[in-house]
């Protein structure tokens, strides 16, 4: 059994407990959050003991396997106390911020030889696997995504010290899937819009967002990022000679000169099959199923992060990450 504890018990938390309840190979021991009722609430509904201070529940259980469901800027060293004690992780996206901070995690992660997983849950979908397989080998020219959206109202979201903002934050889905199925990014171009949000107060976060993107491939691309829209609307098309690849929810379309096909995905739970596979590299040992470490997803921050420093000089940034 890996016995597994959590750190941060609200709105994803809630969603990693539904994954892993009943789970054959998991026991879920102890749950900490700074708010000490949000522990106890979920400690009492799914039978763990509940703490409101990390090292104390560390040194009080013996833990395999830790979630990190905290917002953003609140990871403090709590990948480093992991590493230290050999607990392996699940980080939930963003893997933070700022760059040299995450870094530095992600050495220490190196250094302990844990397996580190990340919260890129799309990565799961069938249809995802899918679109893998169609694009193998095929020259791509352009990738098209958009993460338009509403008005997120948890408290820290509208702050950018404290999310990073939508492109950071939510939009960092699809900037992964495009990297996932599309390859590397070499080099980044932001344009950022701050107006439209007035009504939203303490909002400091761009309302919308366009990112340039040059891919390793040669391919260039762009991503649209809004929270001020009335409803939801995500995706990503990736253009080819004669193609087009189309991939929004549970929906794959894959469109030719004489033919479209349309694949609609059966996966019931992307969290489910992400915490299975993540569970069985603990108890493994094997981290092969793992569709997001805490390395790969390293590199989709880096990208996040240099559309605000590319709107910020107003240059175009190219990667560490490209570089190797
Ligand atoms: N994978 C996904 O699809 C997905 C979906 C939603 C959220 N998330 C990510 O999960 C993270 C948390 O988001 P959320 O929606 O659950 O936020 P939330 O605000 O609902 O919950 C965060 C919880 O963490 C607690 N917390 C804050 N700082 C802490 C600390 N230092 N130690 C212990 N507990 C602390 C808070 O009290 C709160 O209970 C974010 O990074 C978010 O981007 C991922």
């Amino acid at each position: 059994m890996v016995q597994v504890a959590f750190v941060g018990a609200g709105g994803i938390a809630q969603t990693h407990f539904k994954a892993l309840a009943g789970h054959p190979d998991a026991r879920m021991v102890a749950v900490c959050d700074v708010v000490a009722e949000n522990a106890e609430r979920a400690a009492l509904a799914c039978g763990m003991k509940a703490y409101s201070d990390v090292t104390q529940m560390l040194d009080a259980e013996r833990i395999d396997a830790l979630f990190l469901c905290v917002p953003p800027f609140a990871h403090e060293r709590l990948e480093e106390t992991a590493a230290e004690r050999g607990i392996h992780l699940l980080v939930e996206k963003p893997v933070g911020l700022r760059m040299e901070q995450a870094r530095q995690k992600a050495a220490a992660i190196r250094q302990a030889g844990i397996i580190a997983a990340t919260g890129y849950c799309l990565r799961y979908h069938d249809v995802v696997d899918k679109a893998k397989e169609y694009l193998a080998g095929k020259p791509i020219g352009m990738i098209r995504a958009h993460h338009l959206t509403g008005f997120v109202q948890t408290p820290w979201w509208r702050e950018k010290a404290k999310s990073g903002g939508q492109l950071v934050e939510q939009a960092t889905h699809i900037v992964d899937m495009t990297r996932y199925l599309c390859g590397e990014v070499n080099a980044v171009y932001g344009l950022m819009h701050y107006g439209l949000l007035d009504h939203q107060q303490g909002a400091d976060i761009p309302s919308l967002v366009s990112v340039g993107l040059e891919y390793a491939s040669g391919a260039i691309g762009h991503i649209d990022a809004a929270c001020i829209q009335p409803d939801w609307r995500s995706g990503i098309e990736v253009l080819g000679r004669d193609f087009r690849l189309t991939l929004s929810g549970k929906t794959l379309t894959l469109t030719e000169r004489n033919r479209t096909v349309i694949h609609e995905g059966q996966t019931a739970s992307v969290f489910k099959e992400q915490d299975d596979a993540f569970i069985e590299a603990v108890r493994t040992g094997d981290p092969g199923k793992l569709r997001s470490t805490y390395d790969d997803a390293l590199r989709t921050l880096e990208v996040s992060l240099a559309a605000y420093e590319s709107a910020e000089t107003g240059k175009k940034i190219e990667l560490a990450g490209s570089r190797g």
